[in-house]
């Protein structure tokens, strides 16, 4: 079944072809951090008119590089929440439109499903049962996964978002957005014992997270050091941050008795986490799973994989039958999904 994936919910415009034989054939990106840029965040306007943009071109020049023309689709999957409602809507509105051209089913997947399923795009995929530990700019959650759509939430953040907070912090040291990779640039240049910040929720014995107390203690700290100290500002908060998701992320793995942990979302690149993760969970009988970096951060490849996985299992594709009616899904809870 060959599929065709479109990622439209927030600032990256993602296609990509994915064969459930085959496997990847081809995936193409435009990311609109350049643009967003100068106003520190993603303007949502902004955002949905350049989806409209790139994702026609990103669609041919996927065909393209794989060979296939539109006759040869037999699904196509687009992002349909959780994100901006307009941006969604881009990739909905032309997913379904196509769909309906060609006459094949179209399916809407969780943004977030994509990120968790993401480690399987591999020649060497995690097997179920595992612990996902889900960190992006807008979630953080540790979900126990025993198949696809059989997801059982276990923690999340009572706050802000493990990316969020990097944002924010890096804002705070006036290093743009988005500020996890600039952070953690700049972090491995600093002194991560030079300053003590709180680990918030650390022995809460539970799986939940906190990160705005985490924020706060940042700006006492760069009102009171200065910026001159940044490096060592931004080594202390990636320091902190990076031991609360790993303590947290080997609990949950105790508690459900999983040996595997899969890390999902974009904070899933930093590279404190992945040293840190790998290393602990070794100690702990853990095999950790990452995507690949480049589907860290939000992609086509993770829509099209999903979205494979649920047109496959469509019992008649009768179900997922095109329909010019649609619906995307702003806020969308991942736990409320249905198993395949
Ligand atoms: O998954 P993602 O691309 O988008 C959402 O679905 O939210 O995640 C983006 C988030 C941003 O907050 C970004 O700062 C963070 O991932 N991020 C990082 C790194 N690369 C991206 N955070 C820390 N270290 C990184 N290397
Ligand atoms: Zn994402």
């Amino acid at each position: 079944m060959l599929v065709l994936g479109v990622e439209s919910s927030c600032d990256e415009t993602g296609v990509a072809l994915y064969d459930s034989v085959r496997g990847l054939l081809a995936h193409a990106l435009h990311s609109q951090i350049v643009m967003h840029n100068e106003y520190g965040g993603v303007v949502p306007e902004l955002a949905s008119r350049d989806h409209i943009r790139r994702v026609l071109p990103l669609t041919r020049q996927v065909l393209s590089e794989s060979g296939c023309t539109l006759a040869d689709l037999d699904g196509v999957a687009y992002t349909a929440g959780p994100g901006l409602t307009g941006a969604l809507l881009v990739g909905a509105g032309m997913a379904r439109a196509l769909a309906f051209a060609l006459d094949i089913p179209a399916v809407g997947v969780h943004h977030l499903e994509g990120h968790m399923l993401s480690p399987l795009i591999s020649d060497t995929p995690p097997e179920f049962p595992f612990v996902a530990l889900l960190v992006s700019g807008g979630h953080t959650q540790l979900m126990l996964v025993s198949g696809v759509g059989r997801y059982i939430l276990l923690g999340e953040t009572l706050d802000d978002a493990a990316g969020e907070a990097f944002d924010k912090t890096a804002q705070l040291l006036g290093l743009g957005y988005p500020g996890g990779p600039a952070l953690s640039k700049l972090a491995a240049t600093g002194d991560a014992a030079r300053f003590s910040l709180p680990r918030p929720m650390l022995n809460s014995g539970d799986f939940d997270f906190s990160f705005s107390g985490l924020k706060t203690a940042v700006l006492t700290l760069v009102r009171k050091a200065g910026l001159a100290q940044a490096a060592d500002i931004a080594a202390a908060f990636q320091a902190a941050a990076v031991e609360v998701l790993v303590s947290k992320s080997l609990a949950a793995c105790r508690h459900s008795g999983a040996e595997r942990l899969v890390v999902a979302g974009g904070v899933g690149a930093n590279t404190l986490l992945r040293e840190r993760l790998t290393r602990e969970a070794a100690a702990h009988g853990v095999t950790v799973f990452y995507p690949r970096l480049e589907f860290c951060t939000d992609n086509g490849a993770m829509i099209a994989f999903a979205g494979a996985q649920r047109l496959a299992s469509l019992p008649n594709t009768a179900a997922a039958q095109p329909d010019l009616a649609f619906a995307v899904r702003p806020r969308w809870d991942l736990a409320s999904l249905e198993a395949v």
